[in-house]
């Protein structure tokens, strides 16, 4: 959280920071990732056979080593729109008796060749936890419950029995995190539908998943946060009735709620000012919840549902196609953008239960791979920092600074939400270490600021280019990240955060 005093451009900027003001915990899951069948994100992506890059699995090797580098928690998979026309079957069981068959999300070919196993595995081998998604476009709650017991059951049954006998795996997979469906609200989807019968849907579901595993975390598909599907479904499936729940009262079929939005602009400060689309998004579901728990009478024994960021990012679909593969090539002002993000994150900790930037590689992903290699574009950067340095607990910010005022994209920002020149979070971790970030999203300007709270020796990190168009590419890595170190701390309490720049100050509190 963090609030804002708008000041004259003259005046002397300052941020204020106190570790013991503390509002709540970051949800390591706020570090999630997104694998889906679609462009070069699975074959090539993570998995590419046959490249000496790759392990005796297929798995590309650098690309693990990298998400290890990210320490990603969660992966969210298989889709994306692609799940809405995936039948789960088709992908497990010897590799040559599966079916090659039509994909019509991004209208190609999916030959099954990496399916539910070689993902469980993948995950296992990078350390991460699986999200599976639902199909809710072709798919039918057999094949869904099916899938269920396929990854999650012990028992003597049939698809547990067929999991053993695919892997000689006794021992479940434990998939906690299930989707119920993809952007069912999108003209674009297979089986789009209208949100009373979505809600209708996904409730009935919700009650045999839960009655077949208990112990898994259901949720439920949403729009941006900001629309009629969002409050409609909320009020619907955020409800507390006992049916198939054995009459727990500290439980409920539908544990969060996702939402998806991504941001864009060519013009640069429209671009870095969008993600704050997304913080008023935050705050307007968990209103949603909210209302949807109060209306619904759910007892305060169940935990209050969390949001699912379960797909952000920036990406301009006319600029990268999804049918051609979404390879978005970013650039320093697309990174500030990610750091904006990344901080509506840690400001809204107290509402985010997991969110995943869309996509992990190739596909609208900070890290791409080539036949030789990988690239790591300038967007892996901040996430890189935020995801080594932003975690334990958000810390309350005030920022007194001035603030840009022009267009906004989208328009209903300006009027909506400030838009100060500099954009801050803050975080402690359980060492007592304070982490402060701060995007100064000024084009021209360098700006000098009194940090009030900071003391003794502090380090700098900072990402920035000589111009907020550059690109890091194969051949060449402009933006990397600068450490400095100010062993006698800070002059006057003063750092000149400089233009176009992320910039983390981490320094040990004095409370501990
Ligand atoms: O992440 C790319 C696509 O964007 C996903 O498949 C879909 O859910 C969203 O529209």
């Amino acid at each position: 959280m963090t609030t804002f005093t708008r000041i004259p451009t003259a005046a002397q900027a300052d941020i204020s920071v106190n570790p013991k003001h503390i509002v709540s915990k970051i949800d390591d899951n706020t570090y999630g990732g997104f694998t889906e069948h679609m462009g070069r994100c699975i074959y090539g992506g993570i998995y590419d056979p046959g490249n000496p890059l790759s392990d005796e699995n297929g798995f590309r090797k650098d690309v693990i080593a990298a998400m290890k580098e990210l320490n990603v928690p969660v992966v969210r998979y298989p889709g994306g729109n692609f799940v809405a026309t995936y039948h789960w079957m088709d992908g497990v069981g010897p590799r040559d008796q599966r079916p090659k068959r039509r994909e019509l999300a991004w209208i190609g070919v999916e030959s099954n060749e990496f399916g539910t196993d070689e993902f469980l595995h993948w995950c296992e081998v990078v350390g991460t936890e699986p999200y599976m998604c639902l199909n809710f476009g072709t798919g039918t709650l057999d094949e869904a419950l099916g899938w269920v017991e396929y990854c999650n059951a012990t028992t003597d049954t049939y698809y547990a029995n067929l999991r053993r006998k695919n892997t000689g795996r006794d021992k479940p997979y434990g998939v906690k995190y299930w989707a119920l469906g993809n952007e069912m609200w999108g003209p674009w989807q297979v089986g789009q539908m209208t949100k009373e019968d979505y809600a209708k849907k996904a409730y009935q579901w919700a009650k045999a998943l839960k009655l077949l595993d208990p112990s898994i975390t259901l949720i439920l598909c949403g729009e941006t946060g900001f629309s009629s599907w969002d409050s409609y479904v909320i009020k619907e499936c955020i409800r507390h009735d006992l049916h198939g729940l054995g009459g727990s009262t500290s439980s409920s079929l539908i544990d969060m709620h996702s939402i998806h939005l991504y941001t864009a602009s060519a013009d640069h400060l429209q671009n870095v000012t969008a993600p704050l689309a997304a913080e008023r998004a935050i705050e307007i579901t968990a209103g949603l919840i909210d209302l949807a728990r109060i209306e619904n009478k759910v007892p305060p024994t169940v935990p209050r549902q969390k949001i699912c960021f379960d797909e952000w990012n920036v990406w301009d679909p006319f600029r990268a196609p999804g049918e051609d593969g979404g390879e978005e090539k970013y650039t320093l002002s697309d990174a500030l953008a990610v750091s904006v993000w990344l901080n509506v994150f840690v400001r809204q900790s107290k509402y985010i239960g997991m969110a995943n930037i869309a996509q992990s590689v190739n596909v609208i992903s900070p890290l791409m791979t080539h036949e030789t290699g990988i690239t790591k574009q300038a967007t892996w950067w901040p996430l890189l920092l935020f995801s080594k340095y932003m975690r334990g607990s958000t810390v309350a910010v005030n920022l007194r600074c001035a603030a840009y005022d022009g267009p906004t994209k989208p328009e209903w920002i300006r009027g909506t939400v400030d838009t100060p020149w500099l954009d801050v979070s803050a975080a402690v971790d359980e060492q007592g270490v304070v982490t402060l970030a701060v995007v100064n999203i000024h084009p021209s300007e360098d700006l000098a600021v009194k940090i009030n709270g900071v003391f003794g020796s502090v380090t700098a990190y900072t990402v920035t280019a000589t111009g907020v168009d550059a690109i890091n590419t194969k051949a060449w890595s402009e933006m990397q990240v600068k450490e400095i170190r100010a062993d006698g701390g800070l002059d006057r309490s003063m750092y000149i955060f400089p233009k176009h720049s992320l910039t983390m100050l981490r320094w040990q509190s004095r409370s501990s």
